[in-house]
Order: structure tokens, then sequence, then C-alpha cells
């Protein structure tokens, strides 16, 4: 099989170049340069022209902050390229793999995990944006899984674990956010869940959305402290703040814990526990000098 990977230099994209080296599939990786998703043209000619039997789009708008002044920007990557990616899946009779958000929820005052069908309430433009492409694919009658993600970090790009890296190397005391409850989630799980799906021959036979994070619920803070007992950087004083403390353009949902008890169910995953992948992370990274 081939697959095109849209947005293949992200911290994703790259996590699921890795869980594919081995693959028996031919993975394409692309990212702006080679189709911008944002130019109907260039998906159109990029899915058609090269006999992809699923795309996996990785590409998103994700500046959360950024967001809040250029949501048109966001939509058009984040909402409008979906759905071009969508009609071209259509056209082909090929499935999507499309990576959306936690952040489609937030507005709701919950504490249990959300399932897939707890209602959407997005209180940013970034979750906002996601939940356009989620709609805009669904519309589309493409094949389809949606999976909602949360907390991604990785050994590439830019993310919470390399920022409390440096900050806890660097800085005497931290002050990091404790009422926000969620999910850390290490790239290359989520990369080596969609590879195990596409190469196991499952994708056929399921479409709709689907919550994957790594498994237990941590706050930002306790996941800050763990990042820096692990990494051995014990001479940062780590102190618990509130989001109020902590003034951002975006707001941020306060618990945002997914339920993953159907994407398991279906595909008979083991969902690794966040705090073995936040070691493997760094494990990979001291590996490689990082
Ligand atoms: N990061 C998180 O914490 C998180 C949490 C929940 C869900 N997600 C979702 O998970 C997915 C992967 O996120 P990630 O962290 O891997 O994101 P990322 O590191 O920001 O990667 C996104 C990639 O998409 C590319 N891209 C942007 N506009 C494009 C366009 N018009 N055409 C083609 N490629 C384009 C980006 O290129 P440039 O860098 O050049 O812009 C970048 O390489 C996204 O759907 C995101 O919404 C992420």
């Amino acid at each position: 099989m081939r697959i095109l990977v849209t947005g293949g230099d992200g911290q994703l994209g790259r996590s699921l170049k890795e869980a594919t080296r081995d693959s028996a599939n031919e993975y394409i990786f692309t990212d702006v340069d080679d189709i911008d998703i944002t130019n109907p043209e260039a998906v159109d000619l990029g899915v058609k022209c090269n006999d992809f039997q699923a795309i996996v789009n990785c590409a998103a708008f994700t500046d959360v902050e950024r967001a809040e002044e250029q949501e048109d920007i966001a939509t058009l990557i984040n909402a409008t390229a979906p759905a071009y990616l969508a009609k071209a899946a259509v056209e082909c009779g090929i499935p999507l793999i499309h990576i959306s958000t936690d952040y489609v929820f937030g507005g709701d005052c919950v504490s249990t995990p959300l399932t897939e069908d707890s209602p959407v309430s997005p209180i940013g433009a970034y979750g906002r944006t996601k939940l356009l492409g989620e709609q805009a694919i669904q519309a589309s009658g493409c094949r389809h899984l949606i999976i909602r993600t949360a907390w991604l970090y990785s050994e590439f790009g830019h993310n919470f674990l390399k920022t409390m890296l440096r900050l806890t190397a660097e800085k005497p005391s931290l002050n990091v956010v404790f009422d926000q409850t969620g999910t850390p989630t290490y790239a290359r799980d989520l990369a080596e869940t969609i590879a195990g799906i596409i190469d196991s021959g499952q994708l056929a036979d399921h479409s709709g959305i689907y919550h994957y994070t790594d498994e237990g619920v941590c706050s930002w803070f306790d996941f800050a402290r763990m990042i820096a007992d692990t990494a051995g950087h014990l001479s940062c004083d780590i102190r618990p703040c509130r989001s109020s403390e902590f003034p951002t353009r975006a707001t941020r949902p306060s618990y945002s814990v997914l339920d993953k008890s159907k994407i398991r169910r279906d595909f008979s995953l083991a969902i690794p526990y966040w705090v073995d992948s936040l070691r493997r992370c760094l494990a990979a990274m001291a590996a490689n000098n990082q």
C-alpha cells in the first residue's frame, strides 16, 4: 500500500516516519513545500496522481496562542484544507486519517473522561477551527478516522517537554499551572497506533471519531515535576500556580481527559502509561545526544 502523509515535518509526522521505518507499506511524507494542503489544486494533483491507498493528515496550525489572532489562517489550515483532502479521498475512494484535539472540549464543566459522544464546546480559536475540520470531513462522506489526541510531545520540534527541560536546567524556580488536567501523549505512541491500524489492515473495517492519548491523568504542574525529576533537574523549585496567575490570550480547557475505551476495543490496543512513555522519550533523546 502507498500512503500519503501530509505535515510530515511536524512532530507527529516525524514520529510517524520513525514508526514506519520497517513497514511493508510505502509511506510518502510531504510537508507544505511538497503539498500545501490549503491549495486545492495541489491537493487534487498530489492525491490523485500517485495511486495512494490512504491519506494521513498530520498537518495543522497548532499554535494555540497565535490562533486567537489569526483565526482566519488557522481556519484555512485546520478546517478548509481537511475538506480538500476529504474531497480528494472521496474521489479516489480511499480513507483519510485526520488528527484532532481535546481542545474541541472545554466549555462544559466536567470531571470524568470525555467520550467521542460527549458534547463538543471549544473555548478558543484553535479548538473551534479543529472542530470545523472534523465537521467538514464528516460532511464529505469520505471513510475516515478522526483521532482526537492531547498534550503531544516528542523528541522533535517545540513542545512542553523540551521547554521544561530547558527551563528546569536554567532557572532556580518555576511556576506551572495545576488547574488544567489532561494526559501527556508521546507522539511516538500515537504514531505507532496509526501505523499499526494501517499496517494490520484494520483501516478498512472502521470509520468515525476516536480518542487516543497515553494512559493516566495529570496537571501541567505534575507533568513538569515528572520531567524535571526524570531528567535529574532537581535544583529547580517547581511550584503550582493557577491559570489566572499566568494570563494567556487563549483560554484552555480545565479538564480534557479523553476516554479511550472505543479505540482500545475496536483496534485491540494496549496503551502505555504516560510516565513510562515519558521515560522512553527521554531515553530516545539521550541516545541521540539531545
Ligand atoms: N501538539 C499538540 O499538543 C497537539 C495536541 C492535540 C492535537 N494535536 C494535533 O495533532 C496533529 C499533529 O500535531 P503536531 O504537534 O505534530 O503539529 P506540528 O508539529 O505543528 O506539525 C504540523 C505540520 O504541519 C505543517 N503545515 C502547516 N501548514 C501546512 C500546509 N498548509 N500544508 C502542509 N503542511 C502544513 C507544519 O509546517 P510549518 O511548521 O512549516 O508550519 C508542520 O510541519 C495536528 O492535527 C494537531 O492539531 C496536537
